[in-house]
């Protein structure tokens, strides 16, 4: 820890290994901290100086690679972005991401959302008639603009530990995974939205969205999945409805 210590706080971290512990139990920490300590630095105070078995994932300390998702004080936030000084004088209750599996202490198993977010096909398909050539991949600023907050997802799964229709529904895709594929449907450059198309209009797709907007509360870095699952809830209705109830060309008047 560097700079100034202005206090102790107490950190009661949930630990738990599921091989070796009938169930998860909170543990105190006394951790001193300062103006600049983060809940990550207070975490990696624990490990270095009291428990070095404490396991709990972080990269890059600045809040990009969506690593150190925690439950703080009840509320699912990045443990680099906040700060022990806004908890003091404590206690500070940390634990896993809620509505996943945990692995051990506060690392949670991460496949099924990796599983959803293989199914969301959430990458670009180019035209295949039409491959772009090097002029063909450039974008307007406003087609741009039509993916970008969606694009800032650093799947750090906040959303899905906030979601009440995740806790009740384990197999719903979720928030960031339909966010993701929203994000390619909204390309401009993108041919693919037919692919996704199963994976979305589903009941634990889009269909599983009772719009609470815990996601996009919780969401550190302004995606907003909760709008962009709206939008596709309206865009599949609408090419539900183009589909079946207006006249086909050629058809019947
Ligand atoms: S949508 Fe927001 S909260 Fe959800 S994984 Fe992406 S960055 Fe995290
Ligand atoms: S350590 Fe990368 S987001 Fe916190």
């Amino acid at each position: 820890m560097s700079g100034e210590v202005l206090g102790t706080i107490t950190l009661r971290v949930q630990r738990y290994r599921p091989d070796a512990d009938e169930a998860p139990h909170l543990v105190d920490y006394e951790v001193p901290w300062g103006r600049d300590t983060s809940v990550l630095d207070a975490l990696t105070w624990v490990k270095d100086h009291l428990d070095p078995t404490l396991a709990f994932r972080w990269s890059c300390r600045m809040a990009i690679c969506g690593s150190c998702g925690f439950v703080l004080n009840g509320t699912p936030r990045l443990g680099c972005e906040h700060f022990v000084r806004d908890y003091a004088p404590g206690p500070l209750v940390v634990e896993p991401l809620a509505n996943r599996a945990v692995e051990r202490d506060l690392v949670v198993d991460l496949e099924p959302f990796l599983a959803s977010l293989e199914r969301a096909r959430p990458w670009l398909v180019p035209d295949p008639e039409d491959p772009p050539g090097e002029a063909g991949n450039r974008q307007t600023p406003e087609q741009m603009l039509a993916y970008h907050d969606y694009a800032m997802c650093i799947d750090c799964l906040l959303c899905y530990a906030a979601c009440p229709q995740v806790a009740l529904a384990p197999d719903f895709l979720g928030p960031a995974a339909i966010t993701a594929a929203v994000r390619y449907d909204k390309d401009s450059r993108d041919h693919g939205s037919d692919d996704r198309l199963p994976a979305l209009d589903r009941e634990d797709g889009l269909w599983a969205c009772t719009f609470v907007g815990a996601c996009s509360t919780a969401c550190p870095k302004g995606v907003d999945p909760a709008a962009a699952i709206q939008q596709a809830k309206a865009a599949t209705a609408a090419a539900w409805a183009a589909e079946f109830l207006l006249p086909r060309r050629g058809g019947r008047p």
